[in-house]
């Protein structure tokens, strides 16, 4: 509590933050800092619902890695949206990619952009030197948002002096196909940009939800203690993995089981995110590890992205 008034106290005493909350933003230019996996996927939606983008990543070499796979993922949304009229599909996706721009500095270009999303690797450390610095660079109305899937969504903000003009802004993977977005407010962000942020999302096409700033929000934070029951179901012995799956699939109208979904979403990132709710509250018997678990992900048994999957797994 004492944490929060702390914050509270900074942030409105912290320059003319109040007048910059005042009214909704809306968002056209969109700075996406990260072109890997997720980066890459905000990029495009944001590009093809009309919104001029800015990708930033570390090198020429990743954006045009990343440009690639944002051309070949338009490709195939076009070979669906106008099957009947293959001319507009390659109108729409040279419309798209001419919306987006590439710059590996961004300081440089966050100067007049609407809202910066972050979607780089998963440390605290280096998410917060990044918005530090952009801080200084962005204009007063623009909005920072972090895509972080583990890491509270204050202790990012707090690298700035606009907490009430920074949120969560949880996208899922695949980006084009998935529609949720969970839009997440700390303490200390405004009401305002809360609204900005489920107007943006909405006008990607997504459906968004908001919650708190509580770990793994509400998809991971259900989702992945889940998983881990799965694992520790098997790992006692009491039932076969094919068969918890069925049972999850028959019996709870799941369209998968745990263990295919475990595969999909990576034996490596289930065991991270388990690990860091685990450091912060190690009594809570929902975030225990699973020995089992922490022998594959050694053994770089990842599920899909290692090429296997966890009925194989011994
Ligand atoms: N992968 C998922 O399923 C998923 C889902 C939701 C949220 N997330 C979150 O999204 C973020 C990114 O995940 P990802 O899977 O896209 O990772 P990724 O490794 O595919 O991409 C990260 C990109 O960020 C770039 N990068 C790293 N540091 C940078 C910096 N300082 N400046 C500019 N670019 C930098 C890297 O070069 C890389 O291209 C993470 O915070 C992750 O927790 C991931």
């Amino acid at each position: 509590m004492a944490f929060v008034t702390r914050q509270f106290v900074r942030s409105v005493s912290s320059s003319s933050t109040a007048s910059a909350s005042a009214k909704k933003i809306i968002i056209k230019h969109v700075t996406v800092i990260g072109g890997g996996l997720m980066g890459a996927g905000i990029a495009q939606v944001a590009a093809a619902t009309g919104h001029t983008v800015m990708l930033v990543d570390q090198t020429e070499d990743i954006l045009a890695k990343s440009r690639k796979g944002i051309e070949e993922s338009l490709r195939k949304v076009a070979k669906k949206k106008f099957a009947e009229n293959p001319k507009a599909g390659d109108e729409f996706v040279e419309k798209t990619l001419n919306s987006i721009s590439t710059s590996t500095d961004a300081a440089s270009v966050v100067h007049s952009t609407d809202l910066v999303v972050e979607a780089i690797v998963e440390n605290l450390k280096v998410k917060n030197e990044l918005f530090k610095r952009l801080d200084k660079f962005a204009s007063e109305h623009t909005i920072f948002a972090s895509n972080t899937s583990s890491l509270h969504i204050t202790d990012i903000a707090n690298a700035t002096t606009r907490q009430d003009r920074f949120a969560g802004l949880h996208f899922f993977n695949p980006v084009p196909m998935m529609k949720l977005v969970e839009v997440i407010k700390t303490p200390m962000t405004s009401q305002k940009t809360v609204e900005s942020l489920i107007d943006f999302s909405k006008a990607l096409g997504k459906h968004p939800v908001s919650c708190k700033d509580t770990p793994g929000f509400i998809v991971n934070r259900l989702l992945v203690p889940y998983l881990m029951e799965a694992i520790r179901l098997h790992e006692r012995g009491d039932a076969s993995k094919e068969d918890i799956d069925t049972a999850m699939k028959l019996g709870a109208g799941y369209p998968m089981g745990p263990f295919e979904l475990l595969d999909y979403v990576g034996l490596d990132t289930t065991k991270f995110i388990t690990d860091g709710w685990h450091e912060m509250d190690a009594k809570n018997p929902l975030f225990q590890p699973s020995p089992s678990l922490n022998k594959l992900v050694a053994e770089n048994k990842l599920g899909k992205k290692t090429g296997e999957g966890y009925y194989k797994y011994k």
